[in-house]
């Protein structure tokens, strides 16, 4: 399979360079566009809370290089010392944001190799007197801080591959004269390169199908309308910007070959945390009969939790519903719920793709099948 190489320097979302992670911040888009630096896990945490950098693997690579952060910044002389830095590191940048598994997968891969590592070097330390016993403590948290740093580079470059076979795998689903209506932002700016449903939509085009997307503009950050409209037009994809609630209307009157959409995580059973009103939008496609297809690296399956009723919904500042771009649009005082992802029930999943081919129902045998 070949993929065009369409330049994605001008907006590379995560990059490591000159010992610092540069992110591209993501809430200025489409108007501006400005890299910032972190050389701490604290500001990556930060990053990831106030949405620099979005999108489920997008923010797992990103934490992944906040663990690595970490562990250059810690100044332990001990590898129990070092671990402990490790933790607590992990910890806070797991909490920046909750929904999303592949933050979490992240973090934990990288404290497990640490933790397996240390285990390892403390056994071939026994025995050694204690002044050998310290330089090679030292020599030892010198290596485990290379190795991370090169873990969180690996995870990077596979995030690149595994979007890319995602968006191949799913081509089985997808006409050759496709129109299609995606939600939120799922590409190259939510991933490292590619993207989960639009990298769907972005093969497609690669391989000369004549595919158009309707953008649902995401309120109430607008990620379709900024971020997914910005790729489309750099990537020469067609597309449509519509209101999230015209979804029916366009389904309706228009011929709609699938939906396509990201996700957070899934359940064990199928069901599916995405941005909201995703929901609303599988519900709408199976009163169309149209198929509502989900696209995630694997990262994303939480086989732990039995149902979406145990994923937790990040709740986010009421100011991102009570005002647009600084000017308040609500009566003051205008009480506002604003749950940032909503859950789809496997029974409105037609399949669940990812970079090792296409799930279909009954998903609790099948994904547990793929995961095996
Ligand atoms: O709040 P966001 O912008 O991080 O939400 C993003 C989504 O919901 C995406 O659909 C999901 O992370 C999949 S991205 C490939």
């Amino acid at each position: 399979m070949k993929f065009w190489v369409i330049s994605m320097d001008a907006f590379r979302s995560i990059e490591w360079t000159d010992g610092k992670l540069r992110l591209l911040d993501q809430r200025q888009l489409p108007i501006k566009t400005t890299y910032r630096d972190y050389i701490s896990y604290i500001e990556v945490a930060s990053a990831i809370r106030s949405m620099v950098v979005r999108g489920a693997p997008a923010i797992g690579v990103t934490a992944a290089f906040g663990l690595a952060l970490a562990a250059q910044q810690s100044e332990a002389l001990t590898l129990a010392a070092f671990l402990a830095d490790l933790q607590a590191a992990g910890e806070h940048l797991m909490a920046a944001r909750p929904t999303a598994v592949n933050l979490s997968w992240a973090v934990s891969h990288l404290l497990a190799l640490a933790a397996d590592d240390v285990a390892q070097k403390t056994v071939a330390l026994e025995g050694l007197d204690e002044s050998a016993s310290e330089v090679s403590e030292g020599e030892a948290i010198a290596r485990l801080k290379q190795t991370l740093l090169s873990e969180a580079q690996a995870l990077h470059q596979a995030d690149i591959e595994i979007c890319q076979q995602l968006g191949t795998h799913a081509q089985a689903l997808i006409p050759d004269a496709a129109t299609v209506i995606h939600h939120c932002n799922t590409g190259a700016l939510a991933a490292v390169d590619y993207g989960t449903a639009i990298g769907i939509i972005r093969v497609a085009h690669e391989q000369g199908k004549q595919i158009h997307a309707f953008l649902d503009e995401t309120r109430p950050r607008l990620q379709g309308a900024s971020l997914s409209a910005y790729e489309m037009q750099a990537f020469g994809i067609p597309h449509t910007v519509i209101v999230d609630g015209a979804s029916g209307y366009v389904m309706r009157t228009r011929k709609i070959d699938a939906c396509l959409v990201g996700c957070d995580r899934v359940a064990a059973n199928g069901d599916v945390a995405n941005k909201i009103g995703t929901y609303n939008l599988a519900v709408v496609a199976r009163a169309h009969n149209v198929p509502f297809y989900v696209a995630c690296p694997t990262s994303t399956l939480d086989m732990t939790l039995a149902s979406g009723d145990e994923i937790e919904i990040e709740e986010r500042a009421a100011t991102e519903i009570t005002h647009v771009k600084g000017q308040q649009i609500t009566p003051d005082g205008t009480p506002v719920f604003n749950p940032a992802f909503d859950i789809t029930p496997a029974e409105y999943v037609n399949a669940i793709v990812t970079e090792k081919g296409i799930v279909y129902p009954p998903y609790q045998e099948n994904l547990e099948k793929l995961m095996r």
